[in-house]
Formats: C-alpha cells, sequence, structure tokens
C-alpha cells in the first residue's frame, strides 16, 4: 500500500487550483438515471469515488465515458438494465444510496443496499425512506437491501425532514421532479452541494424553486431532457488547502475559490489570525505575523462550519496559542484523526464529541495511519508544520477526495512525495 512522507520545510507561497467538488458530482452523476437523454458534466473531478459510482452506474446499464483525461464524464441512462444497486458496490461508499431517489421515479421500483457501518458512525438511511415514503412510495428492508416500489408512481407531498440531511434532501429532491403535483420539503438541507444539483436539474427541464434556502418546492414535469452542466468548485478541498499557509505560514491563493462557499469557515480562521481576501481568481489564504490563536469550533449543516472541515481545523489547533474546543455534531466517532495527531505531539482530549486541544509550540514528525478521507489530509498538514519526517499510511483514503495532492502541495513548495507500497 502506498504511503505518503511529508518533511516539514517552511512557508508555502504560490496557487493551488481547486478541483469540482467530489460531493456534487457524486449527487449529479446519478441524476442521469432521471433521463433518457444524454447528461454531460464538465469540471469533475477525477477520484476514485468518482470510478466507483460510475461502476455503479454502469452495472444498472448506463453508459459513462470519461473524457479530457476524467474532467469530462458524457452519460447515457437511454437503455437501463437493472434497477439493483448491489452491495458490492455501496458498501465501498455510502454515496451510492443516492441513486435509489432517480431510479425509483423513473422505473417505480428500486433495490438497494443499505452502507453498513462506516468508520465515522452508524450513518442510517431513515431520513431517505421517511420522505420518499410521503411521496407514495412503499419501501422494505429485505436481507440488507431496500426494496422500494411506487405502483402508481410518486406523488408530490409536503414533507418535513427530522434532520437537514444532505442525501435525503438530494434523493427526495431527485425522486420528487418525475412525481405528479406539487412536492414541498421543509428543513432541507441547504450545502452548495444542493444548490449545484438543482441547477443542472433545472436545466434538465425540471420546476425547483427555493434551493439554498430549508424549504424547496418541487413541481413534478413529464420527463426529462439531456443537460450539460459545469460541477461547483469543492468547498472541502478548498479550506483544506487554506490551511496549508495557515499552518506553515506564506501566502497561497486557491484558484476558483470563492468566499461565499466557505463564509463560516473563513470566518474562524480570520478569528485564529489567518487573513483570507477574495481575488478575481480564487481566495488568497496568508498568515498575519506570530502564532495562530486557538478559537472554538461546532460542526453543523450549511452555512455553519462543515464537519468535513474539523479533522483539518484541529491539525492547525495543534499549533495554536491557547486551547480550543472541537464539538462534532454530525457524526459520532469522527475523531480518530486525534490520537494520530497526539503521536506527533499534539495535545488533545477527547470526551464524547467534544475534543479539546492546547496548542504547542511544534509538532513533531512521526509515523502515522490514516483512518478515513479528511482524517488523513489532516495529517499531511500536520506534518507540513512538524518538524522532520512524517509518514502517511493507507492513503487510499485520500485517493478518494483529493487528486493530485502531492503534485497540487509540492507546487506550493511543500517537501511531500508518494512512496510506493509493495
Ligand atoms: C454528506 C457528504 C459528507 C458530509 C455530510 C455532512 C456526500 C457524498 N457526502 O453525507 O461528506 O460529511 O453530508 O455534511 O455528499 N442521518 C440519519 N438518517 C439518514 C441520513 C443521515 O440519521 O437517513 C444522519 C447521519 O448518520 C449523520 C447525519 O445525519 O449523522 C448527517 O448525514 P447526511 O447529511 O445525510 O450526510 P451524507 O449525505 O451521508
Amino acid at each position: 500500500m502506498d504511503s505518503i512522507l511529508v518533511t516539514g520545510n517552511g512557508p508555502l507561497n504560490g496557487q493551488i487550483p481547486i478541483a469540482g467538488a467530489k460531493n456534487a458530482c457524486l449527487t449529479l452523476m446519478p441524476a442521469t438515471l432521471l433521463s433518457e437523454e444524454p447528461l454531460t458534466l464538465t469540471n469533475a473531478p477525477r477520484l476514485s469515488d468518482i470510478k466507483t459510482m460510475t461502476a455503479l452506474l454502469q452495472s444498472l446499464g448506463a453508459e459513462v465515458s470519461s473524457l479530457q483525461d476524467g474532467q469530462v464524464l458524457a452519460m447515457s441512462s437511454h437503455d437501463l438494465t437493472s434497477h439493483t444497486a448491489d452491495y458490492e458496490i455501496v458498501r465501498k461508499m455510502r454515496a451510492s444510496n443516492l441513486v435509489l431517489g432517480p431510479l425509483l421515479a423513473r422505473f417505480g421500483e428500486a433495490v438497494v443496499s443499505l452502507p453498513g457501518g462506516c468508520a465515522i458512525g452508524a450513518r442510517p438511511m431513515d431520513l431517505h425512506v421517511e420522505g420518499l415514503e410521503a411521496l407514495g412510495a412503499e419501501i422494505e428492508l429485505e436481507d440488507g437491501y431496500l426494496h422500494a416500489k411506487a405502483p402508481g408512481g410518486l406523488k408530490g407531498a409536503v414533507h418535513e425532514m427530522r434532520f437537514a440531511s444532505v442525501g435525503a434532501t438530494e434523493n427526495i429532491v431527485m425522486a420528487a421532479t418525475l412525481a405528479k403535483g406539487t412536492t414541498v420539503l421543509k428543513n432541507a438541507a441547504r450545502e452548495p452541494e444542493i444548490v449545484d444539483l438543482v441547477e443542472c436539474l433545472r436545466k434538465m427541464g425540471a420546476q425547483i424553486s427555493g434551493e439554498g434556502t430549508s424549504t424547496i418546492e418541487i413541481q413534478g414535469v413529464d420527463r426529462l431532457h439531456g443537460a450539460t452542466h459545469q460541477v461547483v468548485t469543492d468547498r472541502i478541498e478548498l479550506g483544506t488547502y487554506m490551511l496549508a499557509p495557515a499552518i506553515c505560514g506564506g501566502e497561497v491563493e486557491l484558484l476558483g475559490g470563492r468566499m461565499r462557499l466557505v463564509e463560516s469557515f473563513a470566518e474562524k480562521l480570520d478569528a485564529a489570525g489567518i487573513s483570507v481576501t477574495e481575488t478575481t481568481e480564487g481566495l488568497k489564504v496568508a498568515r498575519k505575523n506570530g502564532r495562530v490563536r486557538a478559537v472554538d469550533v461546532v460542526t453543523e449543516p450549511f452555512p455553519g462550519f462543515p464537519t468535513d472541515l474539523q479533522a483539518q481545523m484541529m491539525a492547525l489547533m495543534c499549533t495554536a496559542e491557547g486551547t480550543s474546543v472541537l464539538e462534532e455534531r454530525i457524526f459520532e466517532n469522527r475523531f480518530m484523526h486525534a490520537p494520530e495527531l497526539v503521536r506527533m505531539g499534539a495535545n488533545i482530549e477527547v470526551h464524547g464529541g467534544t475534543a479539546t486541544v492546547t496548542g504547542v509550540e511544534q509538532l513533531k514528525g512521526a509515523p502515522v495511519m490514516a483512518t478515513d478521507l479528511r482524517a488523513s489530509v489532516s495529517l499531511i498538514l500536520a506534518g507540513l508544520a512538524a518538524e522532520g519526517e512524517t509518514t502517511v499510511s493507507r492513503v487510499y483514503h485520500l485517493d478518494r477526495g483529493y487528486e493530485h495532492v502531492v503534485r497540487k502541495l509540492e507546487g506550493v513548495g511543500a517537501k511531500i512525495e508518494r512512496i510506493k507500497g509493495q
């Protein structure tokens, strides 16, 4: 298995291009199932999760061609042959469950494996099921698979979610585009990836309003047509690389970054003593003089502080002046990076969903292990700021969500290399 070797070597300067959003692409791809006509996505990120979704769509009979070195995905669901999302693919990636709503809407039937346990918590699907049942679906669990049927077709309804789940919002919105009548989804998630999905669905002929607010209204239509759509910038990759100059010093411009994608995160960086300014091409991040200040963080649904940046923020807080409290409210069990950071000399205490980090002056390089996608990149960030060498193993997690991580960080002066495994 490959590993990544990082050697801390001072300030970083230059530019890093930010890719299209993994999480947007993973919901835009299943939207192809809603129409017989082609859907083309541009600015797609080159990631293993995208390959997994490609394999899933192909297993259903969709055609997916990866063009221009993977940045363009040309898809067609003209001749689908299956409505079953197999456990062998779903277990690799929870976002596979995003085929449920579209398959049900187009065929009145879908069989989707439950994703099963996940390293960062239980992650059930009850909110997806409740929303689709409100639209008239009958859903049963058999042999680990959700069997969903809507014999008379889906019907619009008013439904309020108990929690603003991102995936459930996406599944319900996609299903409602082809339902009869109007659906009003209350307490919907407001993430930029949902806004991006709605913009694409609208290009396909869907009638939707209210995206980006907590009430989304969908007027069902008989059919959707083909479209071409550019995937929105990845705000999590953006936030991650914003932390590189924050941790190491220097000044880095993140190309394609926009403030509206990372507002609450940028506010925390500002409080910590990091300047973030919007330029014509992106966001420029620089550390002001002196040590970073400790700030407290609570993860929340958008527009709050993203759970997907909590691990990376913890890496920054490890060398801050003072004590910071990081509270994880979205997922249970999402502090697996903490003991690895402690191996690098960090002072962190975890109690339930709260981590208390007391900054130390200097982290020290160490062999560490990645446990999930965001944890793995937090260890790389910590390694950039540490004295000596840090080896991060199990980097297949990283390949799920960060394209060309070595090249991007090398480009701003980091000493980082990928070591091929046996
Ligand atoms: C998406 C993102 C993920 C991010 C998360 C929260 C994708 C592909 N992934 O995941 O990177 O960390 O949003 O911003 O877009 N829950 C239930 N029942 C459900 C659904 C969810 O209890 O039916 C719980 C989950 O266990 C979790 C919380 O709700 O504790 C948030 O989950 P959700 O918003 O659905 O996240 P995902 O869509 O899985």
